[in-house]
């Protein structure tokens, strides 16, 4: 973990306010909720091959009609989960740039049978995976941060 990072841990910023002037595309995070979003990403990071196993079991537990959609063994499904939350980490630095690439990858997604249902049950199995991962750590304020950004990652991707 970087000193910045540890720095803006220790030193809680208050939470920014949120300006909704920003284009339908937009992330629309605030800088305080992209340093949570970031730092509990950087503290899972090490593990990331567990946390997507943890994620993969937990997902199939809400819906079993979902294990068909993924071909190939879970560990090849782990490093598409790694490139999916580097690609949300990437976002946070972004913006509405990423919108084009989050389109498409949603267009791949829609040939590939997932529905709107299907991100929202993802967002619940990822927000489980972190809390369980994290505990203390995944804080209300972390937890409404992966929220809002998965919330703009469906809204782009899902339509
Ligand atoms: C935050 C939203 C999401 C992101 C950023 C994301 C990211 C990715 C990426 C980067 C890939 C690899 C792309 C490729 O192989 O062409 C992928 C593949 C895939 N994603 Fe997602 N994804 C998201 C949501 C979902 C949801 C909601 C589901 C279903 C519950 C899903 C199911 C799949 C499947 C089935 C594949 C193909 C796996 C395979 O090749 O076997 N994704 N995703």
């Amino acid at each position: 973990m970087s000193a910045a990072v540890q720095t803006s841990v220790a030193t809680p910023k208050k939470r920014a306010r949120r300006t909704r002037h920003a284009p339908s595309t937009d992330t629309q995070l605030t800088a305080e909720e992209k340093r949570l979003i970031h730092l509990s990403f950087l503290r899972v990071e090490p593990a990331l091959d567990l946390v997507a196993q943890l994620f993969f079991l937990k997902l199939f537990r809400l819906d079993p009609s979902l294990r068909k959609k993924f071909s190939g063994p879970i560990e090849v499904q782990a490093r598409k989960f790694a490139a999916g939350a580097k690609l949300a980490m990437i976002s946070l630095g972004h913006e509405d740039g990423l919108a084009p690439t989050l389109k498409l990858l949603g267009a791949r997604h829609r040939q590939l049978g997932i529905r709107s249902r299907h991100y929202r049950t993802m967002s619940r199995a990822l927000v489980w995976t972190m809390e369980r991962s994290l505990e203390k750590k995944f804080d209300r304020d972390t937890k409404d941060a992966w929220n809002t950004l998965l919330s703009s990652f469906t809204r782009i991707m899902a339509v």
